[in-house]
């Protein structure tokens, strides 16, 4: 087992990563002061592959367990959905002392730590995560939400959980897209952190995409390491914890432009990521054969790097502009000087963005 401590004082929290550990969880809970009411949420593609094991895991412990199914995707990752866990977790009578325990990918385990975060003006919750985004980033960090008819996780709060409990075998059943998807976000952690880590994803892609466990433990090991020093310095977003969305200013304006029905959240980021190491090269923070290397790499991993040539360039625009990481209309990027070290700029000009969009430049 792997352990890596998200150190926020006391706050803080342990990150669990082993393989087969799913039927322990019960025993990992009892380690807390938690009141005997619990309530594990789930879906039913995840429930119906692990919610056995889990469930019967923190009985045996003790606990009363309700479990609370919301339907799988991503369009039910609303307030209606919370609404209706609030009144499972009242039907159930969790009390200020009970754990919401998350087990599935970034949608349940934002809508987990949401609903957690305001029920009874806040309980503790656990993070189960089964896909490889959320063992990654989603399930690490504290960042809860869902998402408004308006714009996508616009409502939500900061929130840390009390555990983070992977299990990587659950990724055996995870769709193949959907893991691609998460190597992006890992990707991520390469360019914006650790050249050393880049280079072993370089080096690796095969043993990574057979799953190799080895290969597999410490690629989510390293990135949940990156991730929780990042979110330990700067919890809530001030300054440093802002490279995280490398990829994602242009990244989630693709995915708002094309509907959330094209691309997975990765598959967007890795053509975000691209398209911003091209834009640093441009201004010249970054060489063009460094750019290249992160295009070789999203490629390696099956992942799309061009930006499709069919959405209008003032969609993209008109969707960074409405994105939370603006700020006052501005722009901000996240862009590479070398892999393993990013700076954030903003005030860049609309031809320079544009430029970076066309599959030529
Ligand atoms: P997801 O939760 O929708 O899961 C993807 C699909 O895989 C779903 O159909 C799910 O049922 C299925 N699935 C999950 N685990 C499985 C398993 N082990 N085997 C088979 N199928 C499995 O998507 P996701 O990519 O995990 O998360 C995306 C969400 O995460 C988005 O809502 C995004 O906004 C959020 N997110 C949050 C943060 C954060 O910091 N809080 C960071 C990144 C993304
Ligand atoms: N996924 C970005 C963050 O947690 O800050």
């Amino acid at each position: 087992m792997q352990k890596i401590r998200v150190d926020l004082g006391d706050r803080s929290y342990n990150i669990l990563i082993d393989t087969g550990n799913l039927p322990d969880i019960g025993k990992g809970l009892l380690k807390f002061e938690f009141s005997k009411k619990i309530c594990l949420l789930s879906n039913p593609t995840v429930f119906g592959l692990y919610g056995a094991p889990v469930s019967r895991s923190i009985r045996d412990e003790g606990f009363e367990l309700a479990e609370i199914l919301i339907p799988d995707g991503e369009e039910y990752k609303n307030l209606d959905s919370v609404e209706q866990i609030y009144g499972e977790m009242l039907k159930a009578r969790l009390d200020r002392k009970s754990v919401l325990v998350a087990l599935g990918g970034g949608v349940i385990g934002d809508m987990a730590g949401f609903a957690a975060s305001t029920y009874m003006r806040g309980i503790d919750f656990v993070q189960v995560p089964t896909t490889l985004l959320a063992q990654v980033d989603s399930s690490v960090g504290g960042k809860t939400g869902v998402n408004h008819a308006l714009g996508k996780n616009m409502i939500g709060t900061f929130w840390q959980p009390r555990l983070v409990w992977v299990d990587t075998d659950t990724l055996k059943t995870l769709p193949k897209r959907e893991f691609l998807s998460g190597l992006a976000e890992v990707i991520k952690y390469g360019v914006i952190w650790d050249g050393e880590f880049f280079r072993f994803l370089e080096e690796n892609a095969g043993k990574v995409l057979a799953h190799d466990q080895e290969a597999l433990g410490h690629i989510i090991r390293v990135s949940c390491e990156i991730k929780a020093e990042v979110v330990s310095r700067d919890e809530r977003e001030s300054g440093l914890r802002a490279i995280l969305n490398y990829g994602h200013t242009i990244g989630h304006a693709i995915e708002t432009a094309t509907g959330y029905t094209r691309y997975l959240h990765g598959e967007a980021v890795a053509i975000g990521m691209y398209a911003e190491a091209k834009l640093a090269r441009r201004l010249g923070l970054l060489d063009g054969e460094q750019a290249e290397r992160i295009r070789a790499v999203i490629d390696s991993y099956g992942l799309p790097s061009d930006v499709p040539d069919d959405i209008p360039f003032e969609s993209v625009l008109s969707s960074m502009r409405l994105d939370k990481k603006a700020l006052s209309g501005d722009l901000r990027f996240v862009l590479p000087e070398r892999i393993g070290s990013v700076k954030i700029k903003g005030g860049l000009s609309r031809q320079e963005i544009e430029k970076v969009l066309e599959k030529s430049s």
